[in-house]
Parts: C-alpha cells; structure tokens; sequence
C-alpha cells in the first residue's frame, strides 16, 4: 500500500481546484493553516481578491460554491473580511488515521521521494590522538539525525566521517612511539569496549603528553620528530604502520563513544583526511591551470573579492604552503571533488561548527570556481552549528578552564537520568538491570534532545537539571508521554485499539488527531531544511495534545464499548507517530518508565 496523502494535503488540493475553477488564471496558494475556529482556516483569497480586483467575500462565496466537500468536509464557511473556516467530518479524520497505521507500508503517511538525490552527509568528525568534546558531540548528534531524516525520505544517504587523522603532529607522535615501542599496550583480557575505549584514550593522552615534553626540551628529539613527519608525508611504509596505531587506537575509544551515544557508526564511512592524500596533487594541478588559484609569496592561493582582513587587505584560502605542505582546505577540496565525481552527490552536507564558517566558505566558492559545485545539481551546505554553553552562558568549560571531555559529561547525564528513573518508580518495580538501561536511554536521550530541540545555529546552555526534568520540552516528557500510552495499552488487555469512523469525536481528540496528521508534512520539512528542530517541535506538542486529551477524555473508563475502543486506537497511533519521530532524533521510547 502507498503512503496514505494527509487530510491537510487533501483539503489544500481541493481549496486549490476550487480557487483554479473560479479564476482560471490565478494559480494562487489557499494559504491554509490549523485554527482554533475550526480545523482549518484558509486566508489566501484576499490576496487573490486584490489582484483580481474582486470583492472579497464575494469572490469567497464562489469559491465555497466550487469546493468538492464529498465525504471529507463538513463544513466551509466565509468569515471575516474573506476568510474560510473548514471543518471535516470525524468520519475522514478517523478513516485517514486508520489507513495509515493499520500497514507498515503507509509508513504513518509519510511518502518516498519519487526522484531521490545522493546526499553526502559528513558529520561525527573527531580527531585522532584526541579527546572528543561538546562540539563532536553536537555534529554527531545533529547528523546522524539528519541523515535519518533524509534517508526516511527515500533520499540516497552516503555519511563520512571526516576524522582528523593526519599533519604535523603525527611526527612527533611516530617517533615516541617509535622509541617506546609499548606505550599503546593493552591490559589482557580486557573485553568490555567501554573500558579498552577509555583504556585506549588514556594510553593515547598518556602519550601525547611524554611525546609533547619530549619534543619542548630536547632538541635532538625534535629533529627526530620533524624528519618522521617527512618520511610520513612521503608514505615509508614503516611510518605508517606506527601512524596506523594511532588511528586504530583512536577508533577503539571513537566507537565506544558512539556506542555510548547509542549512535550506529560505520567504520567504512570513515574517512579521514588522510583518505584524500593521493588526490592532493591533482587538486593543486586543476585549480592552478584553470587560474582558480595563483602563486603567492611560493603559496598556492585562492582570493575572493568580497573576503578582505581588518585592513581590507585580501585574505586568501592557502590550498599549498610555501613549503609545499597541504592542509585541511586542500583536502576539503579533495573531497568535494570526491564526493561530487566518484560518489555522484547532488547535496554535500557539513555538520561543522559555526566557528568554520569563513573556512567552508572559501572552499565552496573555490569549488564553485572550478566547477565542481554550482547552485543547481551540485549544492554544498554548511550546517553550521553554535557553541554549547554552560550555565553561566559563556563556552562550557571545567572549573579549571579546560574543554569539558564529552565522556565525563554523558556519564554524569546517565548518573542524573538514572536517579530520576529510580524516583519515578515508586513501587520499585524495575530490576537493576532496567533501572541501568532505562537510565541510559533516559540520559542520552536527554542529551540528544536539548541539542536538536533548539535550532543547529543558535548556541545553547548545556543544563543537565533542565535536560531531565519532567516537565517542559524535555526528551524525558516525550519518552514518559509514549510509555504512558504504553502502560494503558497493556491494561485494555484483551480490548484491541480499533478504529471506530461512525463515532462523533471530542474537540481534545480531532487536536490530537489533526496534529497525528501534519508528521508527513513535518518530515518533509525537517528534512529538506535540514531542521530536525522542526520533528523535535512537532513531537512535543504532540506529547502536550495528548496529555490534554488524556486528561479530557477517559479512555478505559468511555462510555461505550466503541468509544473505549476508538480512544486505544488514537493512543496508539500517537505513540506509533511518537516513537517514529524519536527514532529519526535517534532517541529511545521504552515501553515502560
Ligand atoms: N575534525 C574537525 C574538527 O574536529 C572537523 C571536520 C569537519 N569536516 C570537514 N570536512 N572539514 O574540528
């Protein structure tokens, strides 16, 4: 079966027919929205009565005359100036629910893309030898939502992740390890991924500490290191193995905070910088020949006319430096070119800090240049995203002024999460074992929530009472909203959730049900924007509808057999649409709480 076309689709298309068959030419939107009134208001006919010269109630009226109300609408009326005011019939708000949750394929509604596009999605980009922090955390969290989204859409989602595994600093890493051959040594028997992951970030701390005092205070040393860096740059194969560790290494403690994030990350997908060293050269080649980029003081540069520093001197984009050294925009470019020519993407997307903007800037408009990216077939998008802060409001840090280290900060929300599991189960009626898993998925959830609820641009203070409070646009509220819905489900017993389309509904019950059916539109938007703040919107009001509704209208206790039954259908499709909508944020919906 296809995805079912909502009700708003549905009434929009019909408005639109209506408007065309009274004036041919006019292509105008019916412009219509939820209201209060009724289900619906539409306020596109005063712009069109305007144009048209028209009266606007006249022209109104006409219109109403040319709806086709059939079984769907009840009522249409002008009010105002020029408005309409429509109301369905309970019939087709129940019969339009029912059809899409009763098979897996109507997929709640929501339709593939008749003519996807490749997506290259690069987010969760840590760097190799280093600790990850509250900024990987925010291009993990944000990607991997997005790529959801795009991916339920039916788009072709390719993710990479661009990790920083190669430069300078590996020279001198080499070489300490070169010389201490068992500084990355594992304890045996260490099984539990959580603990050779920390293990792993430990070891690698440990010795980019020794590695870095080393290389301040004796000079011999530092010769040492700069050489490798050399024979690392022109791939000796004994280097690599060494550097190969650091990567390895770095992966074991990656993953196992993904696994914490309860994020699925794929080691192919893992990309590196170092996955473009071989396309470097011809990068360089192609943007000189074309005149993209000139020699400057031995440099090889980009300029752009409208990117000028404080003295208005022009600030260029170095794609090679004097001493032939590439950096990170010659493999930014490397791998657009990539992406756009081997992996055949129409949309590059860049889940990257706000603070990179002026960077991804340079490069897109370098690659424009080329001819790479245009505005058309080819886009490029930074989805940049602002700085986490903490309740002070300035970057979040720790009381000694250094970057909060993204594990101590999910353990602690776990910590928080569980205590508030605990305290809500009163009766003690979780094992251990439930309280720890709950716990989890209460905490990250939290985490994941506070950070997709606001828009990707705008910082945001990471406030971990805030994050797990009950009450309020919280992941906790949403997670207890469907575990709610859950718990009276199990209590019905042997009474089924059935659809009941003859039953006149409640004024709470067609809120809750015409908000079930904007998740398509809702999906589309969040996805083509790149707004997954959008789903996290429309799932908390959802959460907020139901709860008025369950305060209004007895389920177990309606007074008929098929009113009970009617209402157990309206609770499960919220939690179906609930459940769904959270899993494209990434976040669990347990059963019970
Ligand atoms: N590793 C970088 C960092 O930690 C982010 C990489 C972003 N992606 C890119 N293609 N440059 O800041």
């Amino acid at each position: 079966m296809a995805p079912v076309k909502s009700l708003t689709a549905t009434v929009h298309q019909r408005l639109a027919d209506a408007l065309t068959a009274t004036l041919p030419e006019a292509h105008a939107d019916p412009l219509l929205r939820r209201s209060d009134r009724a289900d619906y208001q539409a306020n596109g006919i005063l712009a069109l009565a305007k144009k048209a010269k028209a009266n606007p109630r006249d022209l109104a009226t006409q219109v109403v005359e040319n709806v086709v109300s059939g079984d769907l609408i009840k009522d249409i009326e002008v009010s105002g100036p020029g408005f309409l005011n429509i109301t369905l019939t309970d019939k087709a708000i129940i019969e339009n629910l029912a059809a899409r949750t009763t098979d897996p394929d109507a997929r709640l509604g929501v339709p593939l893309a008749a003519h996807p596009g490749t997506t290259v999605i690069d987010y969760a980009q840590p760097n190799v030898a280093k600790e990850m922090h509250v900024g990987h955390l925010r291009s993990a969290v944000i990607g991997d939502a997005v790529a959801q989204l795009l991916e339920f859409t039916g788009e072709n989602v390719i993710r990479r992740h661009h990790i920083g595994d190669w430069g300078t600093q590996f020279g001198m890493l080499i070489q300490y390890l070169d010389e201490h051959p068992h500084e990355l040594d594992h304890k045996a028997n260490n099984s539990d991924t959580e603990a050779s992951g920390e293990e792993a970030m430990s070891n690698l701390d440990r010795l980019y500490k020794t590695a870095r005092k080393l290389f301040d205070s004796d000079e011999e040393f530092k010769t040492r290191a700069r050489l490798r860096v050399v024979d690392l740059q022109a791939g000796d194969p004994a280097t690599l193995a060494i550097w190969q560790k650091f990567v390895d290494e770095s992966k074991i403690y990656f993953f196992s905070v993904f696994e914490k994030l309860d994020m699925e990350i794929q080691d192919a997908d893992i990309v590196g910088e170092s996955g473009y060293n071989d396309m470097l050269d011809e990068t360089c080649r192609l943007l000189e020949e074309s005149g993209v980029a000139v020699r400057s003081e031995g440099a090889l540069c980009v300029f752009f006319d409208d990117i000028k520093g404080p003295e208005g001197n022009p600030v260029p984009l170095i794609v090679r430096k004097s001493d032939g050294g590439y950096g990170y925009a010659a493999t930014d470019l490397s791998a657009i070119r990539d992406r756009v020519f081997n992996l055949k993407a129409n949309s590059l997307v860049y889940v990257v800090d706000a603070r990179q903007s002026l960077h991804f800037k340079m490069v897109f408009e370098t690659a424009r240049k080329a001819g790479w990216l245009n505005d058309e077939d080819v886009k490029a998008y930074q989805l940049a995203f602002g700085t986490v802060l903490g309740k002070d409001g300035k970057p979040f840090k720790t009381r000694e002024g250094e970057t909060v280290r993204l594990v101590d900060l999910l353990d602690e929300a776990v910590d928080r999460a569980t205590t508030v599991v605990k305290e809500k189960d009163t009766q003690a009626q979780l094992s251990d074992d439930e309280v720890a898993e709950r716990g989890a998925q209460v905490g990250i959830g939290a985490v994941k929530y506070a950070d997709l609820s606001t828009s990707a641009n705008r910082d945001y203070k990471f406030d971990l009472d805030q994050m797990v409070s009950l009450n309020g646009d919280t992941s906790v509220y949403l997670q207890y909203a469907y575990a709610r819905i859950q718990s009276i489900l199990r209590k019905a017993g042997e009474v089924r959730p059935q659809a009941h389309p003859e039953l006149e509904l409640a004024d709470a019950e067609r809120a809750l049900a015409l908000h079930v059916d904007a998740f398509a539109e809702t999906v589309a938007d969040s996805a083509t924007e790149y707004a997954p703040h959008k789903l996290a919107a429309y799932l908390y009001q959802l959460a907020s509808l139901y709860t008025t509704f369950y305060d209004k209208c007895p389920v177990l206790k309606a007074e008929t057999a098929q009113q009970v039954e009617n209402r157990l259908f309206l609770c499960d499709v919220t939690a179906k649409t609930l459940h769904q909508g959270m899993a494209l944020l990434g976040i669990r919906t347990p059963e019970r709480l």
